[in-house]
């Protein structure tokens, strides 16, 4: 376990990301067909010759093992996997629930890895908190040449009328923090001449569905609502909660649905 040394996000990220139950229990998964999908852009045409490596996958930012224990299920015996994730609260869910997977405590641009050390990095829903220049500096110097960068989001289907209408909604809280959806990663890499984009793909995701108090608990693992205070969570609920009833969508219906995407994007260092 490392010391705070290792740890540096920003104050969002560090206000956001401290209740590893909660996150646990209402973030969904990825999908089988994207777990295998991301296991073979992660492990095409790294160069075997180039000496061993210490690790053939790191996940960074794994939080509470949401895409790890998909990864584990599906990747090949043998394969040498670790897991980073700064939060204390975060890591130590993941601990507690994948006691056999290796782990380290330490933010993006802190890896307590050699050069060249490993084949393959994902980042599953967490790359736009640490898209700037330092973190991916970290994350080539880490990687072998030919090394492969893997990104996935778990994303809003934006052709339902529901997702749209919450996109909307949800913005006054989500103000200016990081997001997939601002697509600032997505700038920063075009712009990055170290890492070159191979391919990107869209899947269908696992929809969220739920009885509106549920959808509600959901919206409380985003760090935009988790940081607020006490009181001002509370507001923001239950404004989530009419949100929700007034939807035309609801139509007298018990349990709603956010349809769901996973987009899949394949990276080479340069
Ligand atoms: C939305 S969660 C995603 C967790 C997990 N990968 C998943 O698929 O559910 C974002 C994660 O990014 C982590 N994170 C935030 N800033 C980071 C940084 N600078 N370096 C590494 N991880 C960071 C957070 O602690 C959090 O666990």
């Amino acid at each position: 376990m490392s010391s705070d040394r290792n740890i540096s996000v920003i104050p969002l990220a560090k206000a956001g990301f401290v209740d590893g139950g909660n996150y646990e229990t209402y973030r969904p998964g990825y999908t089988d067909d994207v777990v295998k999908e991301i296991i073979l852009m992660a492990t095409d045409s790294v160069d075997l010759l180039d000496g061993e490596c210490e690790y053939d996958i790191l996940e960074l930012g794994a939080g509470t093992g949401k895409f790890t224990e998909c990864l584990l299920k599906h990747c090949p015996q043998g394969m040498k996997v670790l897991v980073t994730e700064p939060s204390n609260d975060f890591i130590k869910t993941l601990e507690e629930k994948i006691p056999v997977v290796e782990t380290r405590q330490c933010s993006a641009n802190k890896i307590p890895l050699p050069d060249n050390s490993v084949k393959a990095i994902i980042a599953a829903q967490c790359f736009h908190w640490f898209a700037n220049e330092e973190n991916i500096s970290e994350i080539v110097r880490v990687l072998k040449p030919g090394g492969n960068f893997v990104l996935v989001w778990n994303v809003l289907d934006e052709s339902s009328l529901l997702n749209a209408d919450f996109q909307k909604f949800i913005l006054k809280w989500i103000k200016d923090s990081p997001q997939y959806y601002d697509m600032r990663w997505k700038q920063f890499l075009d712009n990055c001449d170290q890492v070159r984009l191979v391919s990107r793909k869209l899947f269908d995701g696992n929809d969220l569905s739920g009885s509106i108090d549920h959808l509600v608990r959901l919206r409380t693992t985003f760090s935009y609502i988790q940081s607020l205070e006490e009181v001002q969570k509370e507001e923001a609920c239950a404004e989530i909660k009419a949100f929700y009833e007034n939807h035309p969508e609801r139509k007298g219906k018990e349990f709603l649905t956010h349809p769901m995407k996973t987009d899949v994007l394949h990276y080479k260092i340069s």
